[in-house]
């Protein structure tokens, strides 16, 4: 993880130091704190530095973050609190350069399938397909843009587990390698994923086709030696969390959000309700829905950075939050495979 941020970094830098002098200015943490916390974290993370001067630099983003998070926190008015994570010394803009990586189609086509689920009349109070055993142990896209197929391979991977009782891992590096109509490692989109599934006639299994982060050139045989297959996807009718609900009652749904916020990056636990926008960057999946103990409805979703980010890799988002595309425009762009 760090060899792969210091190739791409290196453009950012000037930018960044100009930034770096203002944001001291602002610190209140002591400097021996900040300090102390940096090698602790490095250590908790493996974290090492080509020299002694991406060490510091990296260290004043650090600090940066650190207040961040502390100011946000000791405020103490907020749903969700914020922490140090595997990201804490990435400025958002790499951070939204390296771990994210939706890019939708220039035209995106009208709905034409129908919603399978329009008539569903049981909709459980909550639901946690993790719970359920529908769900992988939470995965890591490292750096490269490739959250579209691990939110792909998700989706699959809990459909088939929900129909077969099977829970496999499939191989996220065949859609970045083989989903032509993809970028790989500097973005894609679901559908496009799930089209190539679907023509291929299946995925085959991470085992055989391991990730490695990186863009590769197809590997025919590999591809061809399929586990699971999908016949189709559908589109949950956009802009309206209660379709999304009936979905994710049936099963785990992709979707896309805006994850390029700081408060997003540096998420650590409760209810998210922060910042973020509409600007369609990252995608996860729905795996779940509920209400907290202070009434606030929120989706379960589950995210491919590991598991220092968030509730050991997942977030609980505010759901029914009053506008029709939902927190971070959750509810714009979701879909899911049929099998
Ligand atoms: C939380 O408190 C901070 C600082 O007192 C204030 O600026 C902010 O508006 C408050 N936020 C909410 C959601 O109440
Ligand atoms: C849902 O019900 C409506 C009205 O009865 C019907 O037109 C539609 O085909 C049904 N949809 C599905 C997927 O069953
Ligand atoms: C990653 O895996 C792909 C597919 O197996 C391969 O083409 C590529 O060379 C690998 N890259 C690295 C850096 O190992």
């Amino acid at each position: 993880m760090a060899l792969s941020l210091v190739g791409k970094s290196s453009l950012c830098l000037v930018l960044m130091l100009a930034s770096w002098a203002l944001h001291a200015a602002s610190r209140t943490l002591p400097e021996a704190s900040i300090q102390q916390k940096y090698e602790q974290w490095m250590a908790e993370h493996g974290r090492v530095y080509a020299d002694g001067e991406e060490k510091q630099q990296r260290l004043e983003i650090f600090a940066d973050n650190l207040q961040f998070i502390e100011d946000f926190n000791r405020a103490g008015n907020r749903t969700f609190k914020l922490g140090l994570n595997a990201f804490s010394d990435q400025t958002v803009e790499e951070f939204l350069e390296l771990s994210t990586g939706l890019v939708l189609p220039s035209t995106l086509h009208p709905r034409t399938t129908p919603f399978m689920y329009a008539n569903i009349t049981h909709i459980p109070d909550s639901m946690d397909w993790v719970a359920k055993g529908a769900v992988n142990a939470i995965k890591d896209q490292g750096g490269c843009g490739s959250c579209w197929a691990f939110s792909s391979v998700a989706a699959i991977e809990s459909i088939t587990q929900i129909k077969t009782g099977k829970l496999l891992e499939l191989s996220e590096q065949q859609l970045v390698d083989c989903t032509v109509e993809n970028s790989g490692c500097d973005g894609g989109w679901m559908n496009t994923a799930f089209n190539y599934v679907i023509k291929n006639g299946g995925i085959t299994s991470e085992a055989n086709y391991p990730y490695n982060a990186s863009d590769g050139t197809c590997h025919a045989h590999a591809a061809s030696m399929t586990v699971a297959k999908i016949v189709g996807y559908e589109d949950v009718p956009a802009n309206n969390e209660g379709e999304l609900l009936k979905a994710v009652a049936m099963q785990p749904v992709s979707v896309a959000l805006d994850g390029g916020e700081r408060e997003f990056q540096l998420y650590s636990s409760g209810v998210f309700n922060g910042n973020c926008g509409k600007a369609m960057s990252h995608a996860v999946v729905i795996v779940g829905y509920g209400t907290a103990e202070d009434g606030t409805k929120y989706w379960k979703i589950r995210n491919s950075w590991g598991h220092t980010w968030g509730e050991a890799g997942y977030m609980k988002i505010q759901r029914d939050y009053g506008q029709p595309e939902g927190l971070c425009g959750l509810a714009m762009h979701a879909s899911y495979p049929v099998v």
